[in-house]
């Protein structure tokens, strides 16, 4: 695997430097902040949100017509799941008998927690740190969770997980891209882990950033769901991508038996505007493109700032950067939220980093100002 540790030294480009349109000078990654580069950006009046990797752009207009338009079935039990999970099938390539509707994924996520401390208490292998909700489901009922700290360029240690399984081992949950560490696991080592480990036990891969991956490295373990693959569980949410965080959509993908194992454990269901909206979104590719595209100039405009400063940071495959400020994070957090920003709560064990969600790259802007007064 490659280090995602970057060091680039990069080039901005760019007189005048205020506002979105400066962000037109961005060219591939070639990108280098000066700190006279853009005039004094005022504070704004409302906070920030960079804190919980939300879409500042969602739903787009197509979907928030597509509810306005399902009003006046808002009285009716049911919606239009089927055909959700057959537009899902299409994209996906699987048969709509692998797919399920979740409210976000963080309902399939506790359906799935649940699912692994069913019956005989056991463990879950998972990576640490990562993100929390399945396992803290499962550790609620009774599970013990087996953490596997990243190696030391941060990526999540497929080796060391494999030997951290025990015989009491009922799921192994591997998130992908990696939260609060946006880094990827390479694809062929995954799905080799996969074919081993899902022979005797549960595989719970969490796409949930894997719109936003722009490296070879990385593949979507859809292939596998395809393929038949048994006890291996794909998840996907629409709160990314979509902007759809408020809204609560998301997906299983899992071969039928376990789709059905799941669908049993699940106790939401998602709201008839919400699923009108995601049935428009999900083939919406120009809204789509447009939050990759934005997300991409978020992380340039942070990513050069920490290469301008020599500040290590993990490469980013999603819309969150996490960088080593070497300020405790609960400082650091109560520093920026004194300018009206919000970033991400501490990440054990690394509470000297910070996890910045990408809001709109001139309000990214704002906070590579706010940095550099604080700390240079
Ligand atoms: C890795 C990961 N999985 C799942 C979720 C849950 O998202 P939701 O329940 O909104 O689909 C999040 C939320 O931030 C996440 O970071």
């Amino acid at each position: 695997m490659k280090s995602v540790l970057s060091r680039r030294s990069l080039l901005w480009g760019g007189a005048s430097l205020a506002g979105a349109s400066l962000l037109q000078s961005v060219s591939g990654s070639s990108v280098r902040f000066m700190n006279s580069a853009f005039a004094d950006i005022a504070a704004p009046t409302t906070p920030i949100r960079m804190s919980s990797n939300e879409n500042p752009y969602g739903p787009s207009k197509l979907a928030i017509e597509a509810m306005q338009g399902a009003f006046s079935e808002a009285n009716l039990y049911g919606g239009i799941t089927d055909q959700i999970l057959e537009l899902q099938a299409s994209i996906e390539g699987v048969s709509p008998e692998n797919v399920t509707l979740s409210a976000g994924s963080g309902e399939l996520l506790q359906a799935a927690g649940v699912l692994a401390a069913w019956g005989e208490p056991g463990s879950i292998v998972a990576p640490y740190p990562t993100y929390g909700q399945l396992l803290r489901t499962a550790e609620s009922l009774g599970t013990e969770i087996i953490n596997v700290p990243v190696d030391e360029s941060m990526h999540i240690d497929l080796n060391a997980m494999y030997a951290a399984i025990r015989p009491d081992t009922k799921m192994v949950y591997l998130c992908n891209p990696n939260n609060p560490i946006p880094s990827i696991i390479e694809k062929k080592a995954l799905e080799d882990f996969i074919r081993t480990v899902a022979k005797d036990r549960l595989v719970f891969i969490d796409e949930a950033y894997y719109e936003y991956v722009d490296n070879p490295e990385f593949s979507s373990m859809m292939p596998l769901i395809a393929e038949g693959v048994n006890n291996l569980i794909v998840a996907r949410t629409a709160s990314k991508i979509h902007g759809f965080a408020g809204l609560r959509v998301g997906f299983g993908f899992a071969h039928p038996e376990l789709i059905g194992k799941l669908n049993q454990m699940k106790t939401g269901s998602v709201s008839i505007l919400a699923q009108y909206a995601a049935f428009v979104s999900y083939k919406d590719k120009e809204f789509q493109n447009y939050s990759r595209a934005m997300n991409k100039q978020g992380l340039a405009i942070v990513e050069g700032m920490c290469d301008e400063l020599g500040l290590r940071y993990v490469k980013s495959n999603a819309n969150f950067t996490f960088i080593e400020t070497g300020i405790d994070s609960n400082v650091f957090r109560a520093a920026m939220r004194e300018h009206n920003i919000m970033v991400g709560r501490t990440f054990e064990p690394f509470t000297t980093w910070a996890r910045v969600s990408m809001a709109k790259p001139e309000e990214m802007m704002y906070f590579v100002q706010t940095y550099k007064k604080l700390y240079t």
